[in-house]
């Protein structure tokens, strides 16, 4: 199985490319933030909670993001593998994806980074803002969401560091720029 943690701050690309890695390698795009703005729109218990957080552009907890994903892990049967976006995004979740992989017989092959400066990310995120209206893209939680990035989700670089699976990649240029060097680290893997 081919199970890849795309990370990288707010706005790096990481539901772009995923997109296109879904079609190139036939994998399962577990989104948190998709999942959670599902459950708002459905106004389903766990909408209701974690909008609170989303607004401000904190972290919904770690126990709520937690059960959501092993709902969704156990919904597929024969998975190729999985593209793990906006997950794990503190060390907290990281050792529970895991325990979670270890007790279904498999592991993270790579975590994959995109790396875009701030600049970047607050040009993207307020254009996003005014093309789509989403209402974490404002330029003081998006100011937040970066913060939270930097203080609580960037250690796991190091936790996946240690296990010898950290890939930075260039996350500026165009969209086919970017992908072909994602694809240039899967392809080296083993
Ligand atoms: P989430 O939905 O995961 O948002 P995010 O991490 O802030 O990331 P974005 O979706 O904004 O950016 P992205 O990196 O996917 O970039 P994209 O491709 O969209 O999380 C939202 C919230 O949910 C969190 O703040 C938190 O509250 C909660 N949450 C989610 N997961 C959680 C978890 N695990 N634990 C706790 N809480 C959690 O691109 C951004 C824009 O840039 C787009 O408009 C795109 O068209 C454009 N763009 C992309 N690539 C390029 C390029 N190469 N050049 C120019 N523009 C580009």
């Amino acid at each position: 199985m081919l199970n890849i943690v795309l990370f990288g701050p707010p706005g790096s690309g990481k539901g772009t490319q995923s997109e296109k890695m879904i079609d190139k390698y036939g994998l399962i795009h577990l989104s948190t933030g998709d999942i959670l703005r599902e459950a708002i729109s459905e106004r389903t218990p766990l909408g209701i909670k974690a909008k609170e957080y989303m607004e401000k552009g904190e972290l919904v907890p770690d126990e709520d993001v937690i059960n959501m994903v092993v709902k969704r892990l156990d919904r597929e049967k024969n998975p190729n593998g999985f593209i793990f976006d906006g997950f794990p995004r503190t060390c907290g979740q990281a050792r529970f994806l895991r325990t979670l992989l270890t007790e279904r017989d498999t592991r993270i092959s790579v975590m994959i980074a995109l790396q875009v400066n701030r600049d970047e990310l607050i040009r993207r995120l307020l254009k996003r803002g005014q093309q789509t209206g989403r209402s974490d893209d404002e330029l003081s939680v998006i100011m937040n969401r970066i913060e939270v990035y930097e203080r609580d989700t960037a250690p796991v670089i190091d936790f996946y560091r240690n296990m010898r699976k950290y890939r930075p990649v260039d996350g500026l240029g165009s969209i086919e720029e970017i992908f072909d060097r994602i694809v240039g680290v899967i392809g080296e893997l083993k």
